[in-house]
């Protein structure tokens, strides 16, 4: 049996083939400067056990390292942000797990490498708690995750130095999409949208938000 299926049954019943390292790089390559860059977002909602994802967080790390490989402090900080800016969905709960055990690898594999005695299990908690939270196990047709509740994606933005911003954003309000036209403070159904600088437009706000939190102990959450 190829790598790119794991059984015929799975095939016929949710159209897992799986994407060869020569295609997914092709693909990457289209997209290099976002790739390339730590905090850019990117979500692959039928993600099976990772193949993009994967050599999305390989070459933001590339990037860690180059850009801030010289101090420990620097590199933990800034790999855990690429980790951050990563999502996924698959409707199957397998692989959504060696989706999630497979970036870990990664990061910490790197993460050793680069920061050597300085590294902390704290640290590595904190990437398993974000995996956790933006490789989800749902259905991206319908929006919902298999235990019924709406597919939910925390972002997380980096402030005041070391500290993260969590927000939560719901998928289905999220592909809404956003308006370029609308007034600040606007509601639509009785929710509320936000002026998004980064954009420039309108997008629905967040269902949630945190207080902001050092990136090692976002697992604090609960
Ligand atoms: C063609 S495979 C691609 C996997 C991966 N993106 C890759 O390129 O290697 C499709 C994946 O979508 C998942 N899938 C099928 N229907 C889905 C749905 N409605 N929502 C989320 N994932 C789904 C399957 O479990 C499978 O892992």
């Amino acid at each position: 049996m190829s790598e790119q299926i794991k059984s015929k049954e799975r095939v016929a019943e949710h159209g897992e083939v799986f994407t060869n390292e020569r295609e997914v790089n092709a693909m990457l390559d289209m997209v290099e400067s976002e790739t390339d860059r730590i905090d850019s977002r990117f979500l692959e909602p039928a993600c099976g056990t990772g193949n993009f994802l994967a050599e999305v967080l390989r070459r933001k790390l590339n990037s860690v390292k180059r850009q801030y490989g010289k101090l420990s402090s620097d590199y933990e900080k800034y790999s855990v942000l690429a980790v951050s800016s990563i999502y996924g969905v698959d409707i199957q709960q397998d692989n959504v797990e060696e989706c999630r055990n497979r970036m870990f690898d990664i990061w910490d594999k790197e993460y050793r490498k680069n920061c050597k005695t300085a590294c902390s299990d704290e640290c590595r908690e904190a990437v398993r708690y974000i995996l956790a939270h933006n490789i989800l196990c749902g259905d991206a047709l319908t929006m919902l995750q298999n235990n019924g509740a709406p597919i939910t994606f925390a972002q997380w933005d980096l402030v005041m130095g070391s500290m993260l911003k969590r927000r939560d954003y719901q998928l289905d309000q999220l592909m809404e999409g956003h308006e370029k036209q609308m007034s600040l403070d606007m509601c639509v159904n009785g929710r509320k949208w936000e002026y998004d600088s980064e954009i420039d437009a309108m997008v629905p706000a967040p269902v949630r938000e945190y207080p902001n939190t050092d990136y090692r102990e976002v697992q604090k959450y609960g």
